[in-house]
């Protein structure tokens, strides 16, 4: 298969990231285990294509990050739901004290239904429609970020119309430099329609301005992007607090963070990136907005995270069957399995690790790993060193966590199960979808 030059991850990249598997898998006696509990014993009770969820790993990856803001007296973490709202993978991270970053109705209806209380929870999004905002206005949440001048008005005047006060923010569009620029978001800094729409906020009666709301992208691989953005948006601050009198209980810098072993290739690159650790952004940013907030005299804000891929890329994987091997092209060696872009909508873009599930010790060679689709877009890795395969043998496709479950397609095939693991114990928190399922909402 031809794919861009770009998009072919190289083997030396491929080694480096097998090095560092996460620390929830291993091998014992040559079988893949997850936790303590077997991919094979997985694969046999559920089948696949299976999402396999390790407990072990989101609750880790959380507290690793929440750590590594330790420095900054004010945290909160709400977790970016889009990124994997799957009940049993929310319901985790609320135990462990996480909020919730939602962008639809949908999502705010989960949240509370999870049990999330309004003063975590976070409201994001470009296009709010009415009836978002409504719930919204309902609900009293901690902070809605408006996305443009247009929605402030509309904001207050919903709840001037249901006669509340809603705690509103504005996204803002700091200038920073990282790899991949995010225009269509918040308004400018540079160009003063930020402050303009602060100035017109504050005219509002029935919006409580409290939040300035910044998120400069995703899989940002070092801490420049952010203190660049945190020096432009303490200014406004400033400027804001002198001029309009307005103060900020919220200081939202979004998420973005780069997840290790997980290479972007879009829109240029296939290099393995080594992003910062989570304790250096920690570190870089606390200590940022910490300098900032005191050189500026302004009282510190809370500092609102709202992390996606740092926490759910790796607790997940998808275990598939080979359903067949091909060798194209007189020479390309290619091995179709049962998962798909139907389950990892991003396999193109992003670099998903693939390993067997038994490991046969056999020489490896290097194969094109193709997903079951009639679509030429359905490609899981290229040019990747896996054991000889055969029909009938499983892989395990790490990093699936972001954008595949809740991106997850019913395109000619029923969604698969999803198992939960946590130490020995394995349980079933979504069922996999039968044909009726899909066909539940039509009417003939
Ligand atoms: C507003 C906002 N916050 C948070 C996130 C989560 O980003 P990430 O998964 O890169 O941490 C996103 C994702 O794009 C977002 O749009």
């Amino acid at each position: 298969m031809q794919m861009p030059e770009e998009m072919i991850a190289n083997n030396e990249g491929d080694n480096l990231l097998l090095n560092k598997l996460p620390g929830y898998i291993r091998y014992k006696n040559n079988e893949l285990m997850i936790e303590d509990v077997s991919a094979m014993e997985l694969v046999r009770e559920y089948g696949t294509p299976l999402f396999v969820i390790s407990e072990k790993q989101i609750r880790q990856n959380y507290n690793r990050m929440r750590r590594a803001f330790s420095g900054y007296p004010k945290c909160l973490i709400a977790y970016s739901y889009k990124t994997n709202y799957l009940p049993a993978v929310c319901n985790v991270l609320h135990k462990e004290g996480a909020g919730a970053e939602v962008v639809s109705a949908f999502e705010l209806h989960l949240a509370r239904k999870l049990g999330v209380s309004s003063s975590k929870i976070i409201f994001n999004g470009p296009g709010k429609s009415d009836r978002e905002l409504e719930m919204i206005v309902d609900d009293d949440i901690a902070l809605v970020n408006a996305d443009s001048m247009d929605e402030l008005e509309r904001i207050d005047r919903i709840a001037e119309a249901k006669g509340e006060i809603v705690n509103v923010g504005i996204r803002v569009k700091p200038e920073v430099r990282n790899y991949f620029v995010w225009s269509k978001f918040g308004m400018d800094i540079a160009t003063g329609q930020a402050f303009k729409a602060y100035r017109r906020a504050s005219e509002l009666k029935n919006l409580n301005v409290v939040g300035m709301h910044a998120h400069i992208g995703t899989q940002i691989c070092n801490t420049r992007p952010y203190t660049e953005s945190i020096r432009q948006m303490v200014k406004l601050m400033s400027r804001i607090n002198a001029e309009l009198g307005i103060e900020f209980k919220y200081f939202d810098i979004g998420g973005g963070f780069g997840v290790p072993g997980f290479t972007p290739l879009f829109p240029t690159e296939a290099k393995v990136e080594n992003p910062a650790t989570i304790e250096e952004f920690g570190e870089s940013i606390s200590k940022t907005l910490l300098t900032c907030v005191s050189d500026y005299k302004l009282p510190e804000p809370t500092l609102v995270l709202e992390p996606g891929r740092i926490i759910i890329t790796d607790p997940v994987l998808i275990l598939t069957m080979v359903e067949g091997t091909k060798v194209i092209g007189g020479s390309t060696k290619t091995v179709v399995v049962d998962a798909g872009v139907n389950l990892l909508m991003f396999a193109p873009y992003y670099y998903h690790r693939i390993v067997p599930v038994v490991n046969t010790g056999s020489a490896k060679e290097a194969v094109d790993v193709y997903g079951p689709l009639c679509m030429q877009m359905d490609v899981l890795g290229v040019n990747r060193k896996l054991p000889v395969l055969k029909r009938g043998d499983f892989l395990a496709i790490l990093d699936a966590g972001a954008y595949s479950i809740s991106l997850s397609q019913q395109f000619i095939r029923p969604r698969p199960p999803v198992v939960m693991v946590t130490g020995r114990r394995k349980r079933l928190v979504r069922r996999g979808e039968t044909f009726e399922d899909i066909l539940r909402l039509d009417i003939l």
